[in-house]
């Protein structure tokens, strides 16, 4: 545990909390303030936007014991301001809400969106709010009253962000106080770490009992034969991955690649080598890998394994897929989420898709890897995973 001091609505507290304690949780649950909503806990939908030394910031991505010192404003503690008063009526008045979820960190957003942008427009404030996701009113709503507001208080004058915004807590680094406070020069970065990729033996992860586990079944409709002779195609089966490309031809059941993962914020790029065996009697295979992204400073091992059996009269083909993988580094924290599970069934489903695509001979029907829609994919899990969470409510 470690200890915190901070000012919350403009009254100090003091607490203990664990280093991985996130801002959110720790003023739903020490604090007792409910009014900061969680919702992906992501930092995507901003449903935990509150104001930190009063610029708007996700607090579920922010750790507790970063805001030492800081001044955090929930939502409780805007129940004065001068522009909140007027936003909670216009969200009334325009209907701007219906379960509330959302609703204080649109407010949290909007608020700031007319102090820093008096003369923004329609377009300007869905730009401004595209951070903010709203499940069931919809988004008129919500920009009428941000307009309506922006309307009544025409001739105000915008107030300037700060000068330098700096890290949580550190009052945008204006006192010197906080300045002389930074007692790390920070570290040259070392010419080999633009070194090319290259995939060593070490440093290596121990495979182990992987982290996360994700089963996995699809069907291909294809007799068995087929798809075990397509699976033994290595360099056909790999395009139809969504975002990998293999750095060379495979070597008998030896496989350099690189995937590419852009989700959102978070973009990675491994390369690295699998080696595959396969039993043609049991129609089952077994892949090892492991991969390194340099730029992240993360490494991956991974052990994928997986079974074709006849359904539909042999007339088909349920590939059941188990991955095993454990992650090391900044990316870590992605492994532990639900959210990897949703990621991996959209990414087999693609997978499914094109290897049907391209067992039925049309290629021209495949995305190649590097035209992946990870945009929307994302987008299609982070709004999956809303829905569901706004249906438990
Ligand atoms: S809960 Fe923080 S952004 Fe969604
Ligand atoms: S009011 Fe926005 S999610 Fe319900």
């Amino acid at each position: 545990m470690e200890k915190l001091t901070l000012t919350v609505n403009g009254k100090k507290v003091s607490a203990e909390v664990q280093p991985r304690t996130h801002l959110a949780d720790f003023l739903r649950e020490q604090v007792v303030l409910t009014g900061t909503h969680i919702g992906c806990e992501h930092g995507v939908c901003g449903a935990c936007t509150l104001l930190i030394d009063g610029q708007p910031a996700r607090s579920c991505i922010t750790f507790a014991i970063a805001c030492e010192g800081a001044d955090v404003t929930t939502i409780e503690g805007l129940d004065d301001d001068e522009v909140m008063v007027q936003l909670r009526t216009a969200f009334s008045r325009e209907h701007a809400l219906q379960c509330g979820y959302c609703t204080p960190g649109m407010l949290a957003m909007a608020r700031d969106i007319v102090r820093r942008l008096p003369n923004a427009d329609e377009q300007r404030i869905r730009l401004e709010l595209s951070g903010n996701l709203c499940r069931c009113t919809g988004y008129v709503g919500i920009v009428g009253a941000i307009r309506s507001v922006l309307e009544a208080r025409k001739g105000t004058a915008a107030v300037p962000l700060p000068e330098k915004l700096g890290p949580v807590g550190s009052q945008g680094l204006a006192s010197e106080t906080v300045t002389a406070d930074v007692k790390h020069e920070p570290k040259p970065i070392p010419p080999e770490a633009f070194a090319p990729t290259k995939i060593a033996p070490g440093p290596d992860l121990p495979m182990g009992k992987p982290a996360t586990v994700i089963n996995q079944s699809f069907t291909v409709h294809r007799p068995r034969p087929e798809v075990w002779a397509q699976f033994g195609d290595i360099a056909s089966t790999a395009t139809c991955m969504p975002g990998a490309k293999l750095s060379k031809p495979p070597e008998g059941g030896h496989v350099e690649a690189e995937i590419r993962i852009k989700f959102g914020p978070i973009v990675a790029q491994f390369q690295g080598e699998l080696d595959v065996e396969r039993d043609d009697a049991q129609f089952r295979g077994v892949a090892h890998g492991r991969g390194r992204d340099d730029r992240q400073g993360a490494l991956v091992r991974a052990e994928v394994t997986y079974a074709l059996a006849e359904v539909e009269g042999g007339a088909a083909t349920r590939v059941d897929v188990t991955v095993g993988f454990t992650l090391a580094g900044p990316l870590a924290q992605f492994s532990r989420s639900g959210l990897v599970n949703d990621f991996a069934s959209r990414l087999t489903a693609e997978f499914a898709r094109n290897l049907e695509a391209r067992m039925a001979g049309g290629s021209e029907a495949i995305l190649p890897a590097e035209e992946l829609s990870t945009v929307s994919l994302f987008f299609s899990v982070v709004w999956g995973r809303v829905k569901r969470l706004f249906a438990r409510s």
